[in-house]
């Protein structure tokens, strides 16, 4: 029946009509009004996608988020084309439509699928009430370089938290009903020193063990969309690499569902110095694996009907498309009901899971003499410092679009809402005095501007007098949300403009000082982790973001994030990961720089809450077993603190020998649990031959060796408490 309605359609379609099938138009109106003296055209795009749809040239549009503009153009497109095939409606829904949830970073820190699939349901249900189908995310790229500015919109350095990361975020999408679309297939993080867009060469065996893994989760997890990567991956561009888009995704992963390109990167294969020509690019792309081609303007897969190789993957490729939309619905009922998107979008539930989602993300850095919570007795005023206190456009961060700035809630406005205390408020210094190019900066408000009259000088000594009439100073630091994301790499990583100027003057008050540091990247804290008591990385929080940092602040709740990358002291260590092997003189492997040292300034997985954690009783099920068998790790975890606290109990793995050096740790195993002061709770892991196989560089394949086994489990990638097992032919 399904296939029959297909087949119909695809029977009844001309070439070009098939070509429209497979092309995505942006349908973008840029701020500002047409000047014909500029050639400003502020209508370019909406005009050419318009004129697509009136021919059936368009499949699927890309921009819109008002429902009556997605009704107006769905019915355009209806009667564009005979058979009446409605548009899909694509939207880079990253964390959050309307409701802002903490940055993916952010939500990874959490370590916590459940909310992380919570959120992105949310996501979901929202955009599709506005008449969204479909989005591009979760961006499931592993990088171990936080100069490249896409490091915000991913889980981290780890494969392992990476694709369970990936995978609840692709249940969570699909929940709330739209297409979930992983990206950007496959190796865009390790762009070569961390500059967007530039090449990644990646062996073999760091793909298959480290890249890949987010992506394979991603799709058995049911991603019905995978979208391709812009850069060259071991010198053939991703979005032309049959190996990667046929190979890999589908005949050995089973993918069943579309892989649109990334932006213009159909035609981009020409600028690549790859195809030969537009039609060249199309046809390359589309036999390659690419269904659908997102374009900015002239498709290349306007050339399709014209290229007689192209015919048969072309047929494929709009049976795929034309499934998605059956299997949405869309078939049936193209339109969606605007006074639902009013509803949905208004629903106080959503607020509610993103204040704890941005609880849950925040990660406790430092807290000595245990600073925080505050005492609400000891401090009766407090200062709130720094250019991000207040700043509702950067507490959301970066990509999104459709938020609500009204109700955004900054960290200033959460204290105040939270305590009685007096709380005064300077901003001291702007986050930088230098001009930053944004791609972004079209769509407005990105960059607070200083105040009419702003005099620096004195701006910055307010904020340290009233940092030393107060009885605590809350410094809120670090980058601007449009100096991070895409086409925002940097060549450093030190806190912008007078920033840590700031901050030191502020300390040398004597008042108790605690930073909270808004960013998706890790910054150079060298200084601070020495001279400031309390850190907490709070991220780009979301619409409740003030309310959730002022829960923690004030011990409402407890923060439990643990990092998902290794925070570097300076960005000369830059790239840095955990799962290193021991390679030669491993003894010296914190001494590798003469000039500063080569360990971390916080390991991956770290992170303080309010409990203090014992972690005792570790025990393996069997000293020894098979190959194809499992085992359970098992350990007691008891809060002996004084509050209740959550904690990440995390499970690390090394293999002593082998037919490769593996690495001296890797995560194979986590679970969030929550415990009241005194609590004692046994956590348990299965550790099978998934977690203990690793792909082999010379073997070209998955492989599991006899070997020993070190197993370490505690609270991050530093723990100590250690036994081992042994895998042994039995
Ligand atoms: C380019 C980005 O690389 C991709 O992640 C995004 O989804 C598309 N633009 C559409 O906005």
């Amino acid at each position: 029946m399904t296939d029959e309605r297909i087949e119909t359609l695809l029977a009844g379609m001309s070439p070009e009509e098939k070509a429209g099938q497979l092309t995505q138009y942006f349908y973008f109106k840029l701020p500002g009004e047409a000047d014909p003296a500029l050639g400003f055209d502020a209508d370019e795009q909406p005009r050419a996608a318009e004129a697509a749809l009136g021919r059936g040239g368009a499949g699927a549009l890309l921009f819109v988020t008002d429902p009556a503009e997605v009704n107006r153009l769905q019915r355009l497109a209806i009667d564009g084309n005979p058979q009446g095939i409605p548009v899909l409606f694509g939207f880079d829904v990253i964390h959050g439509l309307r409701t802002i949830f903490p940055v993916p970073i952010a939500m990874a820190a959490s370590w916590d699928p459940e909310t992380i699939e919570r959120g992105q349901t949310i996501a979901g249900r929202e955009a599709r009430a506005v008449g969204i189908h479909w989005t591009f995310a979760p961006m499931v790229d592993i990088t171990r370089d936080p100069r490249w500015g896409r490091i915000i919109e991913g889980a981290g350095e780890d494969p392992f938290l990476g694709a369970a990361v990936a995978a609840a975020q692709v249940r969570g999408f699909q929940g709330g009903g739209i297409i979930a679309g992983p990206k950007h297939f496959a190796g865009y993080g390790a762009s070569l020193g961390g500059r967007d867009y530039d090449e990644a060469n990646i062996s073999e065996y760091e793909l298959w063990n480290t890249y890949l893994p987010p992506f394979q989760a991603a799709v058995e997890a049911g991603a019905g969309n995978i979208m391709t990567a812009y850069m060259d991956l071991n010198g053939i561009p991703a979005s032309g690499s049959h190996w990667l888009l046929t190979k890999v995704l589908r005949d050995t992963w089973g993918f069943t569902g579309f892989v649109v390109s990334d932006a213009n990167a159909v035609k981009n294969l020409q600028t690549h110095g790859f195809a030969a020509d537009p039609a060249d690019a199309a046809a390359r792309a589309v036999t390659a694996g690419v269904d659908l081609e997102m374009a900015f303007s002239e498709p290349a897969y306007d050339h399709l009907p014209a290229v007689p190789a192209a015919r048969d993957a072309v047929e494929v490729s709009v049976r795929r498309i034309l499934e998605a939309k059956l299997r949405l619905g869309l078939l049936d009922e193209p339109f969606v009901d605007e006074d639902r998107a009013r509803e949905v979008l208004a629903d106080p539930e959503h607020r509610a899971v993103a204040r704890e989602a941005a609880r849950r993300s925040a990660v406790l850095l430092k807290n000595d003499g245990d600073l925080l919570p505050l005492d609400p007795g000891a401090f009766g005023s407090i200062a709130v410092l720094g250019p991000l206190a207040d700043s509702r456009r950067d507490t959301l961060g970066p990509w999104v679009f459709d938020f609500d700035l009204a109700e955004t809630v900054t960290v200033l406005e959460g204290i105040r809402r939270a305590t009685g205390a007096e709380v005064a408020y300077a901003q001291g210094v702007p986050v930088t005095q230098r001009e930053f190019p944004s791609m972004f900066d079209q769509f407005g408000g990105n960059r607070p501007e200083d105040p009419e009259g702003f005099d620096a000088d004195a701006e910055f000594a307010r904020a340290v007098a009233l940092a030393e009439s107060s009885d605590v100073a809350i410094v809120v630091l670090g980058e601007h949300q449009n100096m991070i994301g895409e086409a925002a790499s940097r060549s450093s990583l030190d806190l912008p403009g007078r920033q840590l100027e700031l901050l030191r003057a502020v300390a040398a008050t004597g008042t108790p000082t605690v930073l909270l540091l808004m960013n998706g990247r890790p910054l150079d804290l060298r200084w601070p982790a020495e001279h400031v008591p309390a850190i907490m990385d709070i991220w780009y929080p979301g619409s409740q973001g003030g309310n959730a940092v002022a829960d923690l602040l004030f011990g409402a709740a407890s923060p439990g994030g643990k990092l998902p990358f290794t925070w570097p002291r300076t960005v000369g260590q830059v790239p840095i990961h955990y799962g290193h092997t021991r390679s030669h003189e491993p003894q010296n492997q914190g001494r590798r720089y003469w000039d500063e040292a080569s360990t971390p300034l916080f390991p991956f997985g770290h992170g303080l809450s309010y409990g203090r954690f014992a972690y005792e009783n570790l025990f393996v099920s069997a000293d020894t077993v098979a190959p194809d068998a499992e085992v359970t790790v098992s350990v007691d975890v008891t809060n002996t603190g004084a509050r209740p606290a959550p904690e990440v109990v995390q499970l690390y793995l090394h293999q002593r020998h082998g037919r490769a050096s593996r690495p001296v740790r890797e995560l194979k195993g986590f679970s969030r649990v929550e415990l009241a002061p005194g609590e004692t709770r046994r956590v348990a892991f299965t550790i099978g031959p998934q977690q203990r196989r690793y792909w082999h560089a010379a073997v070209r394949d998955w492989v599991l060796d006899t070997t020993t086994f070190d197993v370490w489990v505690g609270g991050s990638s530093a723990a100590e408490l250690a036994t081992t097992f042994e895998v042994r032919d039995v």
